[in-house]
């Protein structure tokens, strides 16, 4: 079998949603120490809706992959929908990748949630327990 699936070498070639938003509402940025791969999100937020979404990431295929997918599983939906967004669901959306791999779509979940966390804090709009929790989890670079 291929070490990656289709869908994964379909995302990478040809990524959705590259690209810089400005004056987005909200942008996250996470990094992973171990493999130096970095993954930037912006998003555009009309009302609960995510109205539009781009990535930068500077890292693997996988995390170019994971980014892309991220993206249009979350573009033109509600926030509740994009905060309950796992890595597990995009690597799934992607048919899968390798056991090694999966800290590259951790990165994607990560990125969508600090952006929206940015965009509470920017707004001055209250961050859940759950939310802080996971960012206190999830803030530093992983290990
Ligand atoms: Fe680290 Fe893919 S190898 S994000």
């Amino acid at each position: 079998m291929a070490l990656y699936t289709e869908k994964v070498m379909d995302h990478f070639r040809n990524p959705r949603n590259v690209g810089v938003i400005e004056n987005a509402d909200g942008v996250g940025e996470v990094g992973n120490a171990k493999c130096g791969d970095i993954m930037k999100i912006y998003l555009k937020i009309e009302g609960d809706v995510i109205a539009d979404v781009k990535f930068e990431t500077f890292g693997c295929g996988s995390a170019i992959a994971s980014s892309s997918m991220a993206t249009e599983l979350i573009k033109g939906k509600p926030l509740s929908e994009a905060l309950a967004l796992t890595n597990k669901a995009v690597a799934e959306a992607l048919d899968g990748l390798p056991a090694h791999k999966m800290h590259c779509s951790v990165l994607a979940e990560e990125a969508i949630k600090n952006a929206i966390i940015d965009y509470y804090r920017k707004h001055d709009l209250p961050v859940s327990e759950e939310l802080l929790n996971y960012e206190c989890a999830h803030g530093g670079e992983e290990e």
